[in-house]
Order: C-alpha cells, then sequence, then structure tokens
C-alpha cells in the first residue's frame, strides 16, 4: 500500500491547516496516512554558527526521512504577514541543509488556509514559485479562504470549494 504524510505548516495545537490536511488527506482512497506535527519536530532556530558549533539537528533529519519515505506529500501552509510561518521556514531551512532537493520530487498537494478571504494566497504564491527549485513536484495547489464560515465538523462545508478540492485530491491521487 501507498503511504503519504499529511501536515501544516503551522505549530498551533488549534491548527486550522492541520485540520485541513487532515480532512484532504481523507479523501485520499488506499493510502496509509501518516499525519505529522511540527511540535514533534522542534528545532533551534536555524543559524549558520549554531550549524558550525553543533552540526544539523535529528529532527530535521527525521522529518526528511519521512519525506524520503513516503510516496506523496499534503502540506497546508499557514500564512503569516504574507510568508511562511517561522515553525515551518526554520524547517525548510535545516532541511535544505541536508538536501537541497528536499521535497525529492514526491507527488504534492500544497494548500493555505485562512480565517481571510484571500484563503494565504500569498504564501502558496511563495511557495509554487521555490518549491519548483526544491525537488518540488506540486501536482494541485488549493487555497481555502473564510475557513471558519467554511469548515464545519471537520469537513468543508461549502460545496464549491469541497468539489474543487475533491477534484484535485483525485488527481493528486493518480500520480501516487
Ligand atoms: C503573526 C501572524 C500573522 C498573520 N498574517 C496573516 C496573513 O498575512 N494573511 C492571512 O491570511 N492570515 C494571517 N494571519 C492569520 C492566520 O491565517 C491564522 O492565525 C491561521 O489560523 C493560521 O493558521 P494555523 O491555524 O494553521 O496556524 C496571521 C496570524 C499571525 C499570528
Amino acid at each position: 500500500m501507498k503511504n503519504i504524510i499529511a501536515f501544516a505548516g503551522s505549530n498551533s495545537k488549534n491548527s486550522i491547516n492541520k485540520e485541513l490536511a487532515i480532512y484532504a488527506s481523507s479523501l485520499v482512497e488506499n493510502v496509509q496516512v501518516d499525519i505529522l506535527d511540527l511540535n514533534d519536530f522542534e528545532l533551534p532556530l536555524y543559524g549558520i554558527d549554531y550549524e558550525i558549533a553543533h552540526g544539523i539537528p535529528d529532527n530535521a533529519h527525521k522529518f526528511l526521512d519521512a519525506i524520503k519515505a513516503s510516496d506523496g506529500i499534503i502540506l497546508s501552509l499557514a500564512e503569516h504577514n504574507g510568508a511562511y510561518s517561522t515553525v515551518f521556514k526554520n524547517l525548510f531551512d535545516w532541511m535544505s541543509r541536508i538536501d537541497g532537493k528536499l521535497w525529492s520530487e514526491k507527488p504534492m498537494l500544497l494548500m493555505a488556509a485562512s480565517p481571510g478571504g484571500r484563503g494565504g494566497a500569498t504564501v502558496l504564491d511563495i511557495a509554487k514559485g521555490r518549491f519548483a527549485y526544491m525537488g518540488g513536484n506540486i501536482i494541485e495547489d488549493f487555497s481555502f479562504p473564510s475557513f471558519n464560515d467554511n469548515f464545519t465538523e471537520r469537513k468543508i462545508s461549502n460545496e464549491v470549494l469541497n468539489s474543487d478540492l475533491k477534484n484535485k485530491v483525485a488527481s493528486f491521487q493518480k500520480e501516487l
């Protein structure tokens, strides 16, 4: 059986992006899903001086190993001030020191959710532009706006958005 990892670019215990990633992963058929949480991969703030003194922390290796062992990735990014959240950028920077092509060409469903009307479109654009140089293989991307209006009881309540996501999950599934 294929296996995928799903995670949020957030360290919030109540992460809306984690909820969306879990929901999207539930739509993928016949796969083993591992939900990862960045809180389980604590890392020091990246700095070249730290790296020279102590090397690359185990948790960066562990997360990268999970990517490499997977057949596909579902990632939903939190948007902080029009960019990646600090916790995600930190993990991304550490992993990039091990392997510049860290996404390892794994098929990816890339999403962003926000309580606001733009659905994290800015961070989604940043990631789409950057991941392409770093082994990214983005099959579909999905911006999810107004989370609190459109998501209830662990699923998307807005029919149009739900059907859009289902179509995108189906094309992601074909690439696994
Ligand atoms: C420091 C900070 C900056 C934020 N900047 C943005 C932003 O630029 N765009 C946006 O749509 N939401 C922004 N938000 C709101 C987040 O989208 C919201 O907190 C969301 O729940 C984050 O996702 P998460 O729950 O998965 O962590 C910001 C929140 C914080 C705490």
